[in-house]
């Protein structure tokens, strides 16, 4: 018989763990979900009685955490209580790439794993459903299962697999109605009543023919295989809008035209600067780094390619610029709008801007920045990051602005880094009364009228036009 699930914890409160168990608590007000993690102040603000404040910013997440906080979703530092109590513990933290050693810059950094995986075995006095919510290398799932049946403690536990596919600015949509939803684990017995329990979870608002069962290394697998080839149609409509601006088609028209063709689909064909966020580069590396270490050499090169040419759309906007500004951006103002990797989100990890904003500072620009939901103190904290240069520099030449037209005022060029709605709103002829003249937009993310703008007086360079 499975067993009914009653009390969830998950360890690690950010993107994926916050959004995640706040749906699965509202979908099930009878099991008691508590999220932990290590870091106070993100629990403090989890838990701030204005849900204005939680640290997750997503369309629609704060009345999911105002429906369900308190009732059945709490949120704690109390990991080892929250591990104490719960039938099945789903572990969301962090797998950045490696900054040290074997792997650098490549392989997923599995250290948090492995700590969460040694509190669960140290805590743990009643059987336990281990859930990877993280995504993980393939056969990540061994050594998990290593580090908890040889405590020697007559605990039994059973690993699921169940990466996560939302994507920010949508999580809440994506979790409320999932394409499907993935759960791996063991063939034997024990390991098919563990996955029915997860199943029994999800089936109370998904589909039961959109939760797809597999073994454990397929489901690890299917994930870094996921962003890959998201992140590989990027990329390639990314390289064609290169040859779009050499031969006069444009990119959109081209994504229109194959897109149509039912066995490509429309979607994820849209060109812009480069993709960014937490995860495409970080699991891509991860995949072409195992690729490489099973002696997969045309595998890996083949995957790399994708990075490749996102850090080639990236450079080559930030010397479109430069080029345009008469091979000269020394002590010019470049307005920056968007900072954030995407619209609706918070998030900066990876950002294209960032990279952009750092190949012009090498170039002595001035850069204004207006993003409508990242802090001054994150834009900041993004350039040092990459030790470019030092941080009283990156102040001395970086301004964040929370008025986009203050930041536009005197700007010899502006540049669109994320798509954000309310940019196509502005007034761009008081936008364009205030500018240095000739007055240059480049819009990295096709966002802007183009005619509108040209009319205006703008020169204009969009991403896949001539
Ligand atoms: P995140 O950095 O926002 O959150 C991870 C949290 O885990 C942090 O708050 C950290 O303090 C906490 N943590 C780390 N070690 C801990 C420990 N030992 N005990 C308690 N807490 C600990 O990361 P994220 O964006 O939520 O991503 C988590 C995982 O989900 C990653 O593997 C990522 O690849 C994957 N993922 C992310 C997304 C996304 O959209 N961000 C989507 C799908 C999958
Ligand atoms: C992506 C995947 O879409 C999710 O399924 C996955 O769960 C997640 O990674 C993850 O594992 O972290 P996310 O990075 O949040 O989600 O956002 P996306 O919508 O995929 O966008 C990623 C980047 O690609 C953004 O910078 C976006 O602007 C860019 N992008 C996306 C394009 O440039 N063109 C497109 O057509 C689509």
């Amino acid at each position: 018989m499975t067993k009914k699930i009653t009390n969830i914890c998950c360890i690690g409160a950010g993107y994926v763990g916050g959004p995640t168990m706040s749906v699965i608590a509202q979908k099930c007000p009878d099991i008691k979900v508590t999220v932990v993690d290590l870091n106070q102040a993100r629990i403090d603000a989890w838990n701030d009685p204005d849900t204005e404040n939680i640290p997750v910013y997503e369309p629609g997440l704060d009345k999911v955490v105002a429906e369900a906080r308190g009732r059945n979703l709490f949120f704690s530092t109390d990991v080892d209580k929250a591990i104490d109590e719960a039938e099945m513990i789903f572990i969301s933290v962090n797998t950045p790439t490696k900054t040290y050693g074997s792997g650098k810059g490549m392989a997923a950094d599995l250290k948090y794993i492995e700590l969460c995986a040694r509190q669960i075995a140290r805590v743990s006095k009643t059987d336990k459903i281990v859930v990877e919510k993280s995504t993980l290398p393939v056969r990540t799932a061994e050594a998990v299962k290593s580090i908890l049946l040889n405590t020697g403690n007559g605990v039994n536990y059973q690993i699921l697999s169940n990466p996560e596919f939302l994507a920010e600015g949508t999580a809440i949509e994506d979790l409320h109605a999932p394409d499907r939803v993935l759960i791996g684990g063991d063939t034997t017995e024990e390991g098919q009543e563990a996955i029915q329990a997860l199943v029994d979870v999800y089936a109370r608002w998904v589909p039961r023919e959109r939760i797809l069962t597999t073994n454990l290394w397929s489901s690890e697998l299917s994930k870094l295989t996921a962003n890959a080839f998201l992140a590989q149609r990027v990329s390639s409509i990314n390289s064609l809008s290169e040859l779009c601006e050499h031969t006069g088609a444009d990119v959109s028209e081209v994504a229109r035209s194959i897109g149509t063709d039912s066995r490509i689909g429309p979607k994820f064909l849209k060109s812009s600067v480069g993709f960014g966020g937490s995860c495409f580069q970080k699991d891509i590396l991860n995949l072409v780094y195992i690729a490489r270490s099973y002696g997969l050499r045309e595998v890996a090169d083949y995957w790399e390619q994708v990075i490749i040419m996102n850090d080639h759309q990236k450079r080559r906007f930030a010397n479109k610029i430069v080029k345009t500004l008469y091979n000269t951006v020394s002590g010019k103002k470049i307005a920056f709008l968007g900072w954030a990797f995407k619209k609706d989100t918070n998030d900066t990890r990876e950002s294209a801007a960032i990279y952009v904003a750092d190949d012009l500072l090498h170039e002595q620009a001035g850069i204004a920045v207006y993003d409508p939901k990242v802090p001054e103190s994150q834009v900041y904290e993004d350039l040092n990051y990459l030790n470019s240069r030092p941080g009283d520099i990156n102040k001395q030449l970086v301004t964040v602005i929370t008025d986009p037209y203050e930041a536009c005022k005197d700007a010899h060029a502006i540049a669109i880094l994320t798509e954000w709605d309310e940019f196509k709103d502005y007034d761009w002829q008081r936008i364009f009364d205030n500018m240095k003249k000739p007055a240059f937009v480049f819009d990295g993310r096709t966002l802007l009228n183009v005619k509108q703008l040209r009319e205006i007086g703008f020169k204009v360079y969009t991403i896949g036009r001539e």
